[in-house]
């Protein structure tokens, strides 16, 4: 969960409203207001998922950018999203799918890191 400064700022705000307020709607509307942006917090951190640091800890073991290792280097993969997609969440002989532990998102992600890094 990725919680930066403006969300924190945010919630020890409405927390305070919450305690000064002494009318029981605002208090309610605040506390509603609170829990919603609170559950927001993971939805807006899943929904930007970093394809470098994704890349980092699930694939450098056996990929590099420019050097092959166990596997081709991300400059000689396919260029076809789509392709890339698809090994990715089904795997390719010794190369393990990946669909179950990377969500979509995650892996749309690092399709676009692998495309930028051709
Ligand atoms: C255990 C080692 C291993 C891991 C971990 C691994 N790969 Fe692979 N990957 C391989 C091997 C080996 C191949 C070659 C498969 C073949 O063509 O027989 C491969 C092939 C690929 C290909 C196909 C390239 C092409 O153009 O055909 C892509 C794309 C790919 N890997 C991406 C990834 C990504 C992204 C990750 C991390 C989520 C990852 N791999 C994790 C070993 C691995």
């Amino acid at each position: 969960m990725m919680l930066d400064n403006t969300k924190i700022r945010g919630i020890v705000e409405i927390n305070r409203n919450i305690v000064r307020s002494n009318n029981d709607m605002n208090k309610k509307y605040l506390a509603a207001l609170l829990t919603t942006t609170i559950l927001s917090i993971p939805f807006i951190a899943s929904a930007n998922p970093d394809g470098e640091s994704i890349f980092k800890s699930n694939c450098t073991m056996c990929h590099d950018i420019d050097q092959k290792k166990m596997g081709p280097s991300v400059k000689s993969m396919s260029t076809d999203s789509n392709v890339l997609r698809t090994t990715i969440t089904a795997g390719k002989n010794a190369m393990p799918g990946f669909d179950g532990k990377l969500s979509g998102a995650e892996i749309d992600a690092l399709v676009k890191y692998l495309v930028a890094n051709q």
